[in-house]
């Protein structure tokens, strides 16, 4: 049977490392508040004058993890590439990441759905793999929120979260008879929340795009009901990871890793302290990194990775939540 295997991953951050004091510098914050609420004291975000887009982030994760799978990139069958920030409405990030890739031919797929897309593309990958459509496929999250964010008081509540990044992993067809790579996943979404946290272009009303009305009432800017959020997170969570320890018949004790999206430590730690969840098999990184939305899960796989805190037949949870509504996880084994 074939199995989709993380045959290697990669991650980039770019140049501009950004603290809170800096931020709190431009508007009414604290680096206690930032700190306390969210768990977060720097980010990284695109430096000032820097010419590029989404998919060059994307490309300098990709080209880490295909050098470390020793894959040219016109051997892939498929590249996923999600993102809520892509370079542009049209033509999708993916076709610019091919592109820059050289992949020659290799179709590229588009995934929006925000802070379950990198979730989502394990999916994706999961159902090409299986169906045997694919033997190869760079599966890359990134994010370029930063150019979204207004630094206002008005708007502090998103400028200091979200943040700037990518990762990628390789992803392989293994022909087994064992119970590795992604064992199983699930996916959901509620559109009876999109209110909660969406931006605002182009909008669902008539008239041209771009309109001195946009304009003047800041309707490119993200909105995000935070406290709605956050409450639909810790519920909604726990319950997606039980549905997804029933399906793998699986227990919490069975997990050897947690690594869950990277919205906020305390939606964390509220997940963790419900599910009893030792502190040590929870990995978060959102104190360095911010929320990088699509990113974080690769990127929190990539350090663990480097870290060597991953052993052979460990199996690991990912899971979040994010605008849409959509949430979901996904159980993977180790070879
Ligand atoms: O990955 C995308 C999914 N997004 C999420 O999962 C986000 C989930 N939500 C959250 O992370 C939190 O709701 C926030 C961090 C956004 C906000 O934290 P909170 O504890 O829910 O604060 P709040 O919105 O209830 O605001 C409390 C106070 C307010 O002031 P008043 O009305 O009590 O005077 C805010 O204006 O904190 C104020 N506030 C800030 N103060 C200093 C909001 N943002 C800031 C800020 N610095 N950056």
């Amino acid at each position: 049977m074939k199995r989709s295997v993380i045959k290697s991953t990669g991650r980039y951050l770019p140049s501009r490392h950004v603290t809170n004091e800096e931020l709190t510098g431009m508007f009414d914050s604290s680096n206690e508040w930032i700190v306390q609420r969210t768990g977060i004291e720097a980010r990284y975000w695109v430096g000032e004058g820097e010419d590029v887009g989404t998919s060059d982030l994307a490309y300098e994760a990709a080209i880490i993890a295909l050098e470390r799978a020793n894959w040219n990139p016109e051997e892939l069958d498929l590249i996923v590439f999600a993102t809520m920030t892509p370079d542009l409405n049209v033509p999708g990030s993916g076709a610019f990441l091919q592109n820059r890739l050289g992949a020659k031919n290799v179709p590229a797929l588009d995934i929006r759905q925000q802070c379950t897309g990198f979730l989502h593309g394990l999916e994706v990958c999961d159902a090409y793999i299986r169906s045997e459509k694919a033997q190869k496929i760079l599966l890359v999250g990134a994010e370029y929120q930063s150019r979204y964010l207004e630094l206002t008081t008005e708007n502090r509540d998103t400028a200091v979260i979200f943040a700037d990044g990518a990762g990628a992993a390789c992803i392989e067809a293994v022909e087994t008879s064992e119970d590795v790579g992604i064992i199983t996943s699930i996916l959901h979404a509620d559109g009876k929340y999109s209110g909660a946290l969406h931006a605002g272009l182009p909008a669902r009303k008539s008239g041209h795009i771009i309109s001195p009305d946009v304009i003047k009432n800041k309707e490119y800017l993200p909105y995000m009901d935070g406290k709605a959020v956050f409450r639909l997170a810790v519920t909604r969570l726990p319950k997606v990871a039980n549905e997804l320890l029933a399906k793998a018949n699986m227990k919490i004790e069975d997990l050897d890793m947690v690594l869950p999206h990277q919205a906020n430590l305390r939606i964390n730690d509220a997940f963790r302290e419900r599910m009893n969840i030792p502190k040590e098999k929870m990995y978060n990184n959102i104190q360095r990194y911010g929320n990088t939305t699509a990113a974080t899960i690769p990127i929190a796989l990539d350090e663990l990775m480097e870290k060597n805190m991953l052993k052979s037949k460990d199996t690991i949870m990912f899971i979040g939540l994010g605008a849409g509504l959509t949430w979901g996880g996904v159980i993977y084994k180790l070879m």
